[in-house]
């Protein structure tokens, strides 16, 4: 494989936000992000029949396990690609992709609304790594410039939070205590419901010249927490209600013990025999197809 890792572009606020503010705090909650959320990859990954010798790209990787199952199914005589604008994650993926003992893997930080794609990828998957891009159309035509033509893009996003308790329930709760965000609020991007929209999806990957779009609803639990506090913890470090927590700054310090007490209350609820704290979900499979004619 050719990719270098060298650094073509200026990082943008966004990224400069994913490596300065979340990468940490992504770090410590990893148990819930990357396991407790598994469920949403785990239906599509199970399904997906890979070609052996697969090209395949993994956008947003992260940690990389789905990088790794993908590089599992296309086999040695394919490879993986996984792209992700946090290197503090890549490195972890890369010990891991040794461990499990795969050569046919490779890891690169990079932006990928901006990398400069070659059209050599068979399959183009993401789970949760498409909701923060600066301009979502412009990630897209990027992506579809990584693909062969007929090459196929599988991603994974977020229903609105009306879906996802598990996200909205918290913020409504630190919501009683603190304020809205201000405008100049910094940000990881459009956000985790930004592609909840059927309508507005459909549009984005049509300008950017996919065909055959197709969405699945996958409705299922997530464990957002090991406890009842691991859950708390998780809800003021990360999301939308951690979003607020972070912004309201000494405030929110202040009124710690009141806004933990209350969202003790509404997370034990969902608090399983394990003391897990198991909620609904529910995400957007979205499929489409790059086509032959104008690539
Ligand atoms: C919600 S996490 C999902 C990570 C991983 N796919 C998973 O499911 O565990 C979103 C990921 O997208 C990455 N990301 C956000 N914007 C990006 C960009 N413009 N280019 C590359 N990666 C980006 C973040 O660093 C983060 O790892």
């Amino acid at each position: 494989m050719s990719e270098v890792a060298t650094k073509l572009t200026e990082p943008t606020e966004y990224v400069q936000f994913w490596n300065d503010t979340l990468a940490d705090k992504f770090d410590r909650f990893r148990h819930i992000l990357m396991e407790g959320l598994s469920y949403h990859s785990r239906v599509p990954l199970e399904r997906l029949t890979v070609t052996p010798g697969s090209r395949i790209l993994d956008v947003g990787c992260g940690w990389g396990d789905t990088a790794i199952q993908l590089a599992r199914k296309t086999g040695p005589d394919g490879y993986v690609l996984g792209v992700d604008c946090v290197e503090q994650f890549l490195t972890k993926a890369r010990d891991d992709a040794r461990k499990a003992g795969l050569d046919n893997i490779r890891f690169i930080t990079e932006d990928v609304e901006r990398y400069p794609f070659d059209g050599r990828f068979d399959l183009c998957f993401s789970r949760f790594g498409m909701m923060f891009f600066e301009n979502p159309v412009l990630a897209m035509k990027n992506i579809r410039r990584a693909l062969r033509p007929e090459g196929e893009l599988i991603f994974i996003v977020w229903r609105s939070s009306d879906f996802n308790p598990w996200l909205g329930m918290a913020k409504e709760v630190v919501l009683r205590y603190l304020p809205e965000p201000g405008e100049g609020a910094r940000s990881c991007g459009p956000g985790p419901f930004s592609m909840a929209s059927t309508e507005v999806v459909s549009k984005q990957l049509e300008i950017a010249g996919f065909r055959d779009i197709n969405f699945e609803q996958l409705d299922g639990p997530v464990t957002v927490g090991n406890s009842v506090q691991d859950a708390i913890n998780f809800q003021l470090a990360i999301g939308p209600a951690g979003e607020v927590f972070r912004e309201a700054g000494e405030l929110a310090e202040q009124q710690r013990p009141e806004i933990e007490e209350a969202l003790r209350e509404a997370l034990a609820y969902y608090q399983d025999d394990s003391g897990c704290i198991v909620m609904p979900s529910s995400s957007w499979c979205i499929t489409a197809r790059n086509p032959v004619s104008d690539h």
